[in-house]
């Protein structure tokens, strides 16, 4: 996903727009850049690879520039170069895109046959050579950027700036994008997330698809205009304070994000459940008290979707109602089986993310309801959904999920005690209390866990077991695993071993098994046709288990006392301890995987 941050203001852009995008880092991104306007002259400077290239080249020059576009991006269309990266700008105008124009390659070929050059092989910079040449034919800049985006399709937010004035333009289709005003400074900001903005501008604004927003700052004031693309008023957007904590942006003491946002899930466990069950958020859950649906339709993708496998089973075991759990970017295509009665709920951390909001869409299409369990508050999915379920995770700055994970796992089951009409049971809330003492626990004896990574982290592959309500934390383990050390890990389910996966066990290969105290034998008896085989069995199961200290090469013994339900959250930190391990021996970039985004906004 790429980043964007832009300023105008009676202060230096630089500032402002450098500390947004380190703040937006964490997303995954292959180059940046910057468009400023020195001595009335639009002046682009960009580098591929990290900011700190771009910093340096900044630095190199000390430019003061009262407003300036900034952008990280995340190729789709064109190589990793410094000709690609945005702004992409010409004499008249500077752009920066995050999204996909779908119909660049047509019209770019039509804008060549026309006479018009590219200098870079982007989808983006067909924006850019439409909005000039709508300009040069007379239309104004607003007109100019209604009629370029009217052009192009697909999911696009644009931030521009022209050398004319010291104005701000943004829109944008089904992508992120946040207009935010200090009034006091009088500063105008415009970005792809709040986050950005956090302690610039306390205003932001959220518009809707295809409202365009202009920001003029005068030596007086600042002044954020909205406009519909036939250029009337537009009153299609949302407002909210910006307040969101800074410090979110520091590690604290923790040598990653990751590992502070692991042990940050204690806290935020016994924080939304007071939110849900005794203060502000137990009004939008007892609208659930009794609800039934005739299917519930999560959808989902990469961890949120595990975390849907783990609230379908909630739902099905709890609230006996049906629940299918779809990976976002297959439902999309499907032609899925949608009726009236029946409920789209979308997991989300980011609330932007590409194929999680097309099935939204879908389902709005078809007249379905649609909820959300999300991390951000005002992301598109959180403004489309009918009724949101916040997580209160704060900001993940990890590209890894984990708390994220927990929370919403956690909100579905809420959603579920809500349904069954049990908010109320005192029981509830001290299993919840339990859930969080238990991750405590882990938290203070992670040591260990690194003992058993040091065991294994050399070795090929790794194959993540389990049964029942553990078979979506297999998945969510190996998942982990794979992002952050780049090994080859896989879950499965521990009794569909024999029906071919165990034609890969040798002594290179690693089980984890996790044992619950459910099927405790048959999940035991899978182990032993792994150990039969010279594979290196890991169990995560029961402490003080004879058989299992027996037959474990290493062990991560729990308490799985009283936790039932919340069992499977329980042991997923054990297994986000495990890989974080693992990666730190392997030396790998934890926080920031190669090859990976925090929110992918494209297909
Ligand atoms: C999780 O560790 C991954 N970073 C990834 O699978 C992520 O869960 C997925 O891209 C969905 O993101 P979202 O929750 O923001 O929609």
């Amino acid at each position: 996903m790429c980043g964007i941050v832009g300023y105008s203001g009676p202060n230096n852009s630089v500032g402002p727009i450098i500390e947004g995008l380190s703040r937006l880092e964490y997303r995954g991104y292959d180059s940046a850049g910057i468009c400023l306007k020195i001595n009335n002259e639009l002046q682009i400077l960009k580098k591929e690879g990290k900011l700190e290239n771009l910093k340096e080249l900044i630095n190199s020059q000390k430019p003061f520039s009262n407003i300036g576009i900034g952008h990280t991006r995340w190729a789709t269309h064109g190589a990793v170069t410094t000709d690609n990266a945005h702004p992409h700008g010409n004499e008249i105008f500077a752009v920066v895109h995050n999204g996909i124009i779908e119909n660049a390659g047509t019209l770019k070929k039509e804008l060549q046959a026309e006479g018009f050059q590219f200098k870079s092989q982007t989808d983006s910079e067909v924006f850019l050579v439409l909005l000039t040449k709508f300009f040069k034919q007379g239309n104004s800049t607003l007109k100019s950027i209604s009629k370029a985006f009217e052009t192009i399709t697909g999911n696009s937010a644009f931030v521009i700036m022209e050398k004319a004035t010291d104005k701000l333009y943004a829109l944008k289709r089904s992508a992120p994008l946040v207009v935010g005003e200090n009034k006091d400074l009088r500063e105008a900001y415009v970005s792809s997330d709040p986050f950005a903005l956090v302690g610039f501008a306390p205003k932001i604004y959220f518009p809707q698809d295809g409202v365009i927003c202009e920001g003029t700052v005068t030596t007086c004031e600042v002044n954020l205009n909205f406009y519909e693309l036939d250029l009337t008023p537009s009153n299609r957007y949302k407002f909210q304070s910006n307040s969101m904590s800074v410090d979110a942006t520091s590690k604290g003491h923790y040598e990653h994000y990751m590992l502070k946002e692991i042990h940050e899930q204690p806290a935020l466990i016994d924080k939304l459940a007071a939110f849900y069950i005794k203060n502000e958020g137990r009004k939008v859950l007892n609208e659930l008290k009794g609800f039934k649906c005739d299917e519930w339709h999560l959808t989902a993708c990469g961890t949120a979707w595990h975390a849907g496998l783990v609230i379908k089973n909630y739902f099905e075991q709890i609230n006996r109602q049906r629940a299918s759990v779809d990976i976002a970017s297959e439902f999309r295509y499907k032609n899925p089986i949608l009726n009236k009665g029946e409920v789209g709920l979308f997991i989300s951390q980011s609330g932007e993310t590409a194929d999680t909001l097309a099935c939204q869409e879908l389902c709005k299409e078809k007249g379905i309801p649609t909820y959300s369990i999300v991390n951000v508050e005002g992301s598109t999915l959180f403004r489309n959904a009918d009724k949101n379920f916040l997580i209160h995770a704060g900001v993940e700055i990890g590209v890894a999920s984990t708390k994220a994970f927990t929370l919403q796992a956690l909100t579905g089951y809420l959603m579920s005690r809500a349904m069954e009409g049990t908010l109320d049971d005192s029981r509830l809330f001290s299993e919840i209390k339990l859930l969080s003492t238990r991750v405590a626990e882990l938290c203070s004896q992670a040591e260990s866990i690194k003992e058993v990574a040091e065991k294994i982290y050399t070795q090929k592959g790794f194959i993540f077991t389990g049964r029942g309500k553990y078979f979506p934390i297999a998945f969510e383990g190996a998942l982990k695993l794979k992002e952050i050390a780049y090994v080859h890990a896989e879950g499965y389910a521990a009794g569909e071993l024999k029906h071919g996966p165990i034609a890969l066990i040798d002594e290179s290969i690693v089980n984890i098994a996790i044992v619950g105290p459910e099927l405790l034998e048959k999940t035991i008896s899978n182990v032993e046709e792994v150990k039969a085989r010279r594979g290196f069995i890991v169990i995560v199961g029961p402490k003080n288990h004879p058989e299992i200290e027996h037959l474990a090469d290493a062990y991560i013994p729990l308490d799985f006392n009283g936790l039932d339900n919340l069992s499977p959250l329980y042991v997923n930190v054990a297994l986000q301890f495990l890989a974080y391990h693992i990666a730190k021996l392997k030396g790998t970039d934890i926080d920031k995987p190669r090859n990976l985004a925090k929110s992918v906004t494209v297909e």
